[in-house]
């Protein structure tokens, strides 16, 4: 794109509905351009290329990767085909690869592609997560600088709303932030028994319990308490996230019950992309200057292997499973629509939402 630094040249892999949305971002920042799109619906292709002026469009990865080694690669496709692609990118020399969520159906498939990145010294991204939110990193560097005190408690709410590795990689990657801990253990209780039957998180309610790594016991409720996401707490202070920018309660009122407070979280750029964008910016300047990433593709493979076994703890009818699991060959597949995308869904996106109109 005339005129920019273009510091990073991005292509998205798969550019349906969530895929347009990193395209948007991509297209705003003032140090990245878009050079190639894998799209691989042909009219959608045309749609997005002609919606984000790029003419570089190809079906899929390998003829992209034929053609254009982009700096970043964003892998936006439905999940069935990240390992593909992220393994294609990884042996192009793509510096730094993102995925969204959940990362893989099979744990040995997650495994593939965190090792793939690591021993190339790829930086492995882990995408639109809510962990990736502004307030919610400031409010855990605020507890990890003692701000609170220790923290004491832990509890998940209405974990993945019957989706435990689908949505539920969410409140495990912010438990894990907030709590500065992974989970070292479950054990899980799980309903409807057809849902535990089937090889997918579709419809199944967990409760259980998370043994962290700190030594903290996690409640995992299955439902809406009415919470629908993680507090943490320590001796006088709760902090709640509850899909959004956390609230904190300190202190007590005269009748003993918490209070909040101002949280005065600073105002964060480009906030028109929400989370996507701490997230890209954190992916970016890991790949220029190899710092942390606010969400990582390590902490999907952790997410999906707490979904795991959590479910196979609820299966042997409550066995407390231990973390990282052994058994590398377990799998959890994501309900459909994460699995082949809209398209083989039935929920196709139409051209004119795909070109913007
Ligand atoms: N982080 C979040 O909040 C969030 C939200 C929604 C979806 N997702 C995840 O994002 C992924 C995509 O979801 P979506 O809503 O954009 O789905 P979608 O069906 O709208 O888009 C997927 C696109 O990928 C294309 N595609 C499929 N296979 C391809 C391939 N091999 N190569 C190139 N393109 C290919 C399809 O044609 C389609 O346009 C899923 O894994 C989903 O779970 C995450």
């Amino acid at each position: 794109m005339a005129g920019k630094s273009a510091r990073h040249r991005v292509a998205i892999i798969g550019c349906g509905r969530l895929g347009q949305k990193y395209a948007q971002a991509y297209s705003t920042y003032p140090d990245t351009e878009i050079v190639a799109i894998a799209e691989y619906n042909d009219e959608r292709r045309q749609a997005v290329g002609e919606r984000f002026g790029i003419t570089a469009l190809y079906p899929d990865v390998q003829a992209l990767l034929g053609d254009v080694v982009p700096d970043i690669a964003a892998v936006v496709t439905p999940t069935k085909f990240y390992k593909e692609a992220v393994i294609a990118c990884a042996e192009a020399g793509v510096k730094g690869i993102s995925t969204d969520k959940p990362i893989a159906g099979k744990l040995s498939d997650a495994d593939t592609m965190v090792e793939v990145c690591r021993e190339r010294g790829i930086v492995y991204a882990g995408g639109n997560l809510q962990r990736a939110m502004s307030e919610v990193q400031e409010v855990a560097r605020r507890i990890h600088a003692g701000q609170y005190g220790p923290i004491i408690g832990a509890s998940v709410h209405r974990w993945g709303s019957g989706e435990i590795s689908g949505g539920g990689c969410q409140h495990v990657a912010v438990l894990t932030l907030l709590a500065g801990a992974e989970v070292a253990e479950v054990i899980a209780w799980g309903t409807p028994a057809e849902a535990l039957a089937s090889d997918t998180d579709e419809g199944l309610i967990i409760n259980g319990r998370f043994h962290l790594s700190n030594g903290i016991d996690c409640a995992v409720f299955g439902m809406g308490t009415p919470y629908r996401g993680v507090d943490v707490w320590s001796e006088d202070t709760l902090i709640r996230w509850d899909w959004g920018p956390p609230e904190i309660y300190q202190g007590y009122d005269a009748h003993g019950a918490r209070q909040r407070i101002e949280a005065h979280y600073a105002p964060y750029r480009w906030s028109e992309f929400g989370y996507l964008t701490t997230s890209i910016r954190s992916f970016l300047a890991a790949v220029e200057t190899g710092s942390e990433l606010v969400i990582s593709g390590h902490d999907l493979r952790q997410a999906l292997e707490v979904a795991i076994a959590a479910k196979v703890s609820a299966q042997r009818g409550s066995v407390p499973i231990k973390l990282p699991l052994e058994d590398r060959s377990l799998s959890l597949y994501p309900r459909r629509y994460r699995w082949l995308g809209g398209d083989e869904d039935g929920l196709p996106q139409s051209v004119e939402e795909a070109a913007g109109r």
